[in-house]
């Protein structure tokens, strides 16, 4: 029989089909996947057993007995956290948790946009801001950063501009803490010029959270809605890069008012609550250590991926160390068109970002990429370098074999 054709069905506007998975490339620098030899998989079956054991007849009901917000312990180790880590003083009510923060970005822009709004990012960001922003029709103006991310100077130029055309920008998104995908930390001094702008405006933060808790050195500065005095901030967070990316567990802290809103935008009758209790049970013991093991592991594969770019493509590949995460953002030299790159890349087995996925203006991402250095091992790492050297010297003539040469002689 010929199958039912839903094509004069389909509701309009939906997005392109999702493409079938083929499996990951050999060489997988591409995505935000986390370090398998960190997933702390003995306290994780501790965690579920122990807390199956003790509260599993809670799964009987939606939101186990908490309520909508979730599964009230893993929102009360998140406010002691928050706390303790990022100056944030909330109540456990105020915290929502969510499938992954990106129902969390969807939720705060259904709070706050419509087709034709304006906001302001940054203007190398993450992609999947970018596409959601896109999808709903939202024009996207981008402000560059530096070493200290987003710069305040190019914002109060742009909040200036905008005004005079009378345009309100809804929201300022913003990854102060590890940005994704510099990986610059905004210190507190510009936390405070950025809130003061923002405020002068009369412009709301969006504080994206999702790397802060891998930080190299040191610890991080107060989160921007820890230093807000008019509550002006939403702030979201995430376990995908401190556990693990596949528990899909985010969280949004903002005040009753506004997360009343978002809950009532939030119509999947809860997120998955074995995840939640695991978490939970997890997190209260083991969070702590886990952290520091997880951040020294990624820090030495940061290195090594430092280390192949340099010898294999010498002077040619450019960047910033950056002061924690997962991410190398690289700019090659201009010849290079990462777009095509990562299609040659893949055909010879490595998965890597094109930086136009990345930015807010297309041709500043031209010869940029970014590199995830957390799931690949340390010898993928360096094989899969010194593949994308060969592949990049075949399509652009980049590096040149020379520069490599003198490179290792002077190494
Ligand atoms: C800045 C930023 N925000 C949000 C997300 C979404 O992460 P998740 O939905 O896994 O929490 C990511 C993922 O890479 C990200 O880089």
């Amino acid at each position: 029989m010929t199958p039912f054709d839903f094509t004069p069905l389909l509701s309009k506007g939906l997005p392109p089909p999702a493409p079938k998975w083929t499996g990951f490339a050999e060489y997988n620098f591409s995505g935000g996947h986390n370090d398998a030899d960190c997933v702390p998989v003995d306290a994780l079956i501790a965690a579920s057993s122990a807390v199956l054991r003790r509260e599993g007849r809670a799964l009987a009901t939606y939101g186990l007995e908490s309520g909508p917000l979730g599964y009230r312990r893993l929102r009360a180790f998140l406010a002691a956290k928050l706390k303790q880590h990022a100056g944030i003083s909330c109540d456990a009510d105020e915290i929502l948790i969510t499938s992954g923060s990106l129902q969390a970005i969807e939720l705060v822009n259904g709070l706050l946009l419509s087709a034709g709004d304006t906001v302001v990012i940054e203007q190398e960001t993450y992609a999947g801001a970018l596409t959601r922003l896109a999808r709903r029709g939202i024009n996207a103006v981008g402000i560059p950063l530096d070493r200290e991310g987003l710069r305040v100077d190019a914002l109060a130029s742009t909040l200036d501009d905008l005004k005079l055309r009378n345009i309100r920008a809804k929201y300022i998104y913003t990854i102060p803490t590890v940005q994704n995908p510099t990986g610059a930390i905004m210190g507190e001094a510009r936390r405070q010029d950025l809130l003061r702008l923002a405020h002068a405006h009369g412009i709301p933060i969006f504080e994206d959270e999702c790397y802060s808790d891998l930080v190299w050195e040191g610890s991080r500065p107060p989160a921007l809605y820890a230093l807000s005095k008019s509550e002006s901030v939403i702030h979201i967070g995430s376990f995908s890069k401190s556990v693990a990316p596949a528990l899909r567990v985010g969280y949004i802290v903002a005040p009753w008012n506004l997360l009343s809103r978002m809950l009532a935008l939030k119509t999947d009758a809860g997120s998955g609550a074995l995840e939640q209790m695991i978490l939970a049970e997890f997190c209260e013991g083991h969070f702590a250590q886990h952290v520091p093991r997880l951040t020294k592991g990624l820090h030495a594969k940061l290195q090594t991926m430092m280390d192949a770019l340099a010898e294999q493509f010498g002077t040619a590949a450019e960047f910033e160390t950056p002061k924690g995460g997962i991410f190398l953002w690289v700019k090659l030299p201009d010849q290079v068109d990462t777009v095509q790159l990562a299609q040659a890349a893949l055909a010879a087995g490595i998965a890597l970002n094109p930086g136009p996925e990345w930015v807010t203006d297309k041709s500043y991402g031209k010869s940029r990429l970014r590199l995830c250095f957390a799931n690949p091992s340390h010898e993928a790492i360096r094989a899969g370098v010194a593949t994308l050297a060969e592949v990049c010297r075949r399509e652009f003539g980049v590096p040149a074999r020379i520069a490599n040469v003198e490179q290792r002689a002077a190494g």
